[in-house]
């Protein structure tokens, strides 16, 4: 697990949809260490904050620090180099304080760039807003060439959007009948909103079709949009989850924001500051708008009175995990066991039967937690009834469930037999269903669903698989419906442990784009999961490029439409490529090249040493089955452009598809 650090917070910080930047310095064996900086939620502000390592910055980043992500010193070298120019002070509360400053810019990228595609030559209108998001994502909408109508409801916002070269400053009064007038009656295709009530929806009204609506605000009724303006993409955003949910992407727009703000060209914003005193006032003036709180050195803190961090895992009741003993349930007791709980019941059909098991329930005993290793089928109700009753009796009440319980039983559908589904659906859909059933007069505070990636982008011959794990995903919608916990996680691959490990599936996937995370990261992906505020999150490490080049189905899909749009010239390029080192060597040898191209792919498919495979014995001799061939083909397709049928695949040797192939990339037989 990476190390905590204690940051006493010091210096400032900036609350925006609940973030805040903070600074102070790193606890090092109790002893105050080198100053460091992060991001926190609103619910994390106290007067001691701990961050795991990685999550914060050296804010005196020294040349190999260990200290934050590459991305963020990155981000902080560049602010210094900034200040160092303008000879400002490096003192860290200026640095925070700069620091702070990026944080409308990251979320006007994120609204501009990330949600609204804003493209060069749209118009958009950017209404005011406290936090300055309205003058970032002026600057930020200009840099990409848009025409900036940006209204304003007092002067000195509308000398500053002068000052910063908005194209059309207008008052909030009477801002409808100015945009149509100076678009011709044509509008905009982006509004950034940070209104609600009539100016909301008279700024819908503005919309071309196709035009898309960022909201700030969170207050505008999403129903009513969707039932009027067809063709209007609505984004509602909030920094914060930008940073839990997709901190690789917060991380790159902090990073281009102090860049702009080196380079100057952007200009620099300051937030709204509050003292500390003030901080309950400031927090109820600033709802959900970015404000900054100066707060005195670590040793003044008061007590704050606003609320409290909320630990994520509690000491007062039982977590139960089904899937106890495979390798993300063990995972998952260690890291409760490591966050504050103290009794534990872990489920598996066969109990705590291997001698890791075993080795595990010692550790946990070791750490004072108490374990239940129960045997139990999930998928029977009478187990999970037996459970849930006999928890009631003898143990601290339920506070939390984590079904990780599952089997596979790959086969494509024409294999799929009843008994087939069931096994599968059994214990993953049905065990989440009596779960849900019987644990509704327990006093949970989290419903963790363990579900797959495979739900959501589907994997030839897991039929059995997608489906139960879909049921999971909408279970978990439908107890939050309820009122109550849910959260559906739609895991990719796990390394190290667990099923896919275990398979040593993990190359190959891989290859196919699907990257895997380690027990660590896969547990502070979980944190972060269950600190927001998600229904269903998919926890994953994908190269979307290479997965849609091998699956080139989807790729077509309105719903990847975004990803493949990048991947598709990476996709041409190899094959343009292939063609022609085709078109440059010997017409004697293009089979054989390609014969060598297809032992390497159906190796790697196959997991067997290249040699072994004859080119003149059928693939389907060789022992190629219908899900190998389906994996096959999208690669073939990927490398070449060309489609063969399974029954190709299956059917021929790798001389006689080579020909195929040649024959299909336009050199005739
Ligand atoms: N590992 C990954 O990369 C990955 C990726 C996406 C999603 N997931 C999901 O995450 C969950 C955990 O995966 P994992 O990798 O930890 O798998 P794992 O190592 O195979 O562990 C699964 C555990 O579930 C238990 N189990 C199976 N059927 C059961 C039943 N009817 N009642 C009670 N326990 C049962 C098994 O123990 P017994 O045999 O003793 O019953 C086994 O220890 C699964 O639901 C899986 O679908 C995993």
């Amino acid at each position: 697990m990476p190390a905590a650090h204690t940051i006493p917070a010091g210096g400032l910080r900036q609350h925006g949809k609940t973030l805040i930047a903070v600074s102070g310095r790193r606890m090092a064996g109790g002893a105050p260490g080198p100053a460091v900086m992060g991001f926190l939620s609103i619910e994390q502000l106290a007067s001691h904050v701990s961050l795991p390592a990685g999550e914060f910055i050296e804010a005196q980043a020294q040349a190999g620090a260990s200290a934050g992500g590459a991305r963020f010193r990155h981000a902080m070298n560049r602010l210094r180099r900034f200040l160092t120019r303008r000879r400002q002070t490096t003192a860290i509360p200026d640095v925070v304080q700069r620091a702070a400053s990026l944080l409308p810019f990251v979320g006007a990228m994120h609204a501009l760039e990330h949600a609204a595609r804003l493209q060069r030559n749209e118009r958009i209108l950017i209404h005011p807003s406290d936090d300055g998001v309205d003058l970032a994502a002026t600057q930020v909408a200009l840099t990409l060439g848009a025409e900036v109508f940006a209204t304003y409801a007092d002067e000195g916002k509308r000398d500053a959007l002068r000052v910063l070269g908005a194209n059309h400053v207008l008052p909030m009064a009477g801002f409808v009948d100015a945009v149509l007038a100076l678009t011709h009656g044509k509008g905009v295709q982006v509004v950034l909103n940070t209104l609600d009530g009539e100016p909301a929806q008279k700024s819908l009204l503005l919309l071309t079709p196709f035009g898309r609506f960022v909201d700030f605000n969170k207050t505008f009724d999403q129903w009513h949009v969707l039932s009027t303006h067809h063709n209007i993409g609505l984004h509602t955003l909030d920094t914060r989850t930008l940073l839990d949910q997709e901190p690789a992407t917060f991380q790159a727009f902090l990073d281009r924001a102090a860049s702009g703000l080196e380079r100057g060209i952007f200009q620099p914003l300051e937030p709204p500051i509050f003292r500390i005193e003030e901080v309950d006032k400031a927090l109820e003036a600033a709802h959900d708008r970015n404000i900054a709180i100066e707060i005195g050195a670590a040793e003044t803190l008061p007590a704050l009175p606003a609320k409290q961090r909320e630990s994520l895992i509690r000491s007062d009741g039982s977590y139960l995990v089904t899937g106890g003993f495979g390798g993300f349930g063990l995972t998952l007791a260690f890291w409760l066991a490591d966050r504050g709980a103290k009794s534990l019941v872990l489920v598996g059909r066969r109990g705590a039967a291997t001698p890791e098991a075993e080795y595990a329930l010692d550790g946990l005993k070791a750490k004072g937690v108490s374990v239940w290793a129960a045997a139990a089928d999930v998928g029977k109700e009478e187990d999970v009834v037996n459970l849930i009753r006999e928890i009631q009796a003898k143990h601290p009440p339920l506070i939390g469930v984590f079904h990780a319980a599952g089997v596979l039983d790959d086969a494509m559908l024409t294999d799929l037999t009843l008994d087939r589904l069931r096994a599968v659906m059994q214990p993953k859909a049905m065990g989440a269903w009596y779960l849900h059933q019987h644990t509704r007069e327990s006093p949970l505070h989290c419903f963790v669903l363990f579900s797959s990636i495979s739900a959501l982008i589907g994997k030839p011959g897991q039929g059995n698989y997608v489906a139960a794990n879909a049921f999971l995903d909408q279970l978990a919608h439908a107890r939050r419906a309820e009122g109550l916990p849910g959260l559906g996680l739609n895991w990719g691959v796990l390394a190290e442990v667990g099923m896919a490990a275990r398979q040593e599936l993990d190359d190959l996937l891989e290859s196919y784009g699907l990257g895997s995370f380690t027990r660590d990261e896969a547990m502070r992906m979980l944190e972060l999961a269950m600190r927001g505020d998600h229904a269903q999150l998919g926890l994953m490490n994908v190269d979307w490029r290479t997965w849609l080049n091998v699956n080139r189905a989807p790729a077509v899909a309105l719903r990847y439409q975004h990803l493949s749009d990048d991947a598709m010239p990476e996709h041409g390029a190899a094959i343009q490529a292939l063609k022609k080192e085709l078109q440059d060597m010997d017409e004697g040898v293009r089979v054989g090249h390609l014969v060598t191209l297809l032992a390497g792919l159906t190796a790697r498919i196959m997991r067997l040493p290249e040699e072994n495979l004859d080119p003149a014995t059928l693939l389907g001799n060789l022992g190629l089955d219908s899900l190998m061939g389906t994996e096959l083909r999208g690669n073939v397709e990927a490398h070449t452009g060309v489609v063969l049928s399974i029954l190709d695949l299956q059917g021929g040797n790798m001389e006689q598809l080579a020909e195929k192939i040649l024959e299909g990339m336009g050199y005739p037989g």
